[in-house]
């Protein structure tokens, strides 16, 4: 006897709604908040985890499905053997070492270019049409990687890039000005890292510029005053590694925050890593860096024209030579 009686005499067919599949790959700190976040959000029908420590892996899924009568209905699936993520819509890739205190992303490159050499070939195989996510550090050079490696278009190679540092700037300044940081539109761009380039320019609070809101409201502040408060976004992460040995909260919203725009063809402007050359004076090799970025379902729909000043620019390009030089001398 079926749990359900039908109420027709034949089962309607099913409509063909999309099944929306994202697999990530590391299950650590950062792979798991994401994991976490994407479930809370319904973001997708499935998801995928794959990692290299197999107890590990299928106890963050057994975990995971054990919250099943809190969260929207989503099949969860694990496994080290990649054939688990066929068919992703997205594929996330946290899988690598992590900074340790006092270490700098790009300390990172030479462990985590071997690990992508295993990484991405198979998910390429067994999704050729998704779109790579990449996350691990240093992570405007491993999308750079990536990119090779895939031999996609560039469009669906993204490095989540300073979208998560843009964040960190957003609250810093509504916390200073006592505002929603959802009401701030700042962005953060060039290498996710120590020569990341605030657009001061062009942030506005409310649709306010920002500087001519300070010059309303009569409030002093020096160019010191905004350049510490860029200093504290290039610092917060080696201070939360210092306290709790790693980052993984903040870079968990702000992975679901592009997957939502991806999956769900939002056309949102995001400061994500990109191919840059040719935009922005950014000239020589091939370099990914973050610019703002529109993103839909094809992934990267375009680079917004955002007016940078002298100064940013100059600071961009500078970015741009820390990053060309270190993906110029990699043999991938
Ligand atoms: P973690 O050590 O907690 O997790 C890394 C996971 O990767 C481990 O579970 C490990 O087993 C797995 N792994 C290693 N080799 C693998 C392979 N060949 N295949 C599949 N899985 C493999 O590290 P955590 O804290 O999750 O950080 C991961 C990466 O994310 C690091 O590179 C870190 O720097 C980066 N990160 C990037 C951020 C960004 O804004 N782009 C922010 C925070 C972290
Ligand atoms: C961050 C580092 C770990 O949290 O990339 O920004």
């Amino acid at each position: 006897q079926a749990f359900f009686r039908p109420i027709l005499s034949a089962a309607p067919p099913s409509p063909t709604k999309r099944h929306t599949k994202i697999s990530v790959i590391g299950a650590g700190n950062v792979g798991m908040a994401i994991a976490q976040t994407i479930l809370t959000q319904d973001l997708a029908d499935e998801l995928a985890l794959v990692d290299a420590k197999s107890d590990k892996l299928r106890g963050e899924m057994l975990d995971l499905r054990h919250a099943a009568a809190f969260l929207p209905r989503t099949k969860i699936t694990a496994d080290v053997d990649y054939a688990i993520t066929a068919g992703s819509d997205l594929c996330i890739v946290t899988a690598g070492a992590r900074q340790m205190p006092g270490e700098t992303r790009l300390n990172l490159l030479q462990r985590n270019v071997s690990l992508y050499r295993a990484i991405i070939p198979p998910l390429v195989k067994y999704s050729p049409e998704t779109i790579l996510l990449i996350v691990s550090n240093p992570v405007d050079i491993l999308t750079y990687v990536a990119w090779k490696l895939s031999g996609f278009p560039s469009n669906r190679v993204i490095g989540s890039g300073t979208n998560l540092d843009s964040s960190r700037f957003r609250f810093l300044i509504a916390d200073h000005l006592d505002v929603n940081a959802q009401d701030v539109q700042a962005y953060i761009i060039g290498e996710h890292g120590d020569s990341s380039v605030a657009l001061w320019s062009s942030i506005s609070v409310g649709g306010v510029p920002i500087l001519s809101f300070l010059d309303k409201q009569e409030i002093a502040y020096e160019k010191e005053t905004l350049e510490n408060i860029h200093k504290e976004v290039i610092d917060g992460a080696y201070e939360v590694i210092r306290l709790k040995g790693y980052t993984s909260w903040a870079i968990g919203y702000s992975v679901a925050n592009l997957a939502r725009t991806l999956l769900r063809d939002q056309r949102r402007i995001h400061p994500v890593s990109v191919i840059a050359k040719g935009f922005y004076g950014i000239e020589g090799g091939d370099v990914f860096l973050s610019l703002p970025a529109q993103l839909g379902r094809s992934g990267v729909l375009g680079i917004a024209n955002v007016h940078l000043n002298n100064e940013e620019t100059q600071r961009l390009k500078a970015s741009a030579a820390t990053i060309s030089e270190l993906t110029s001398q990699l043999e991938i």
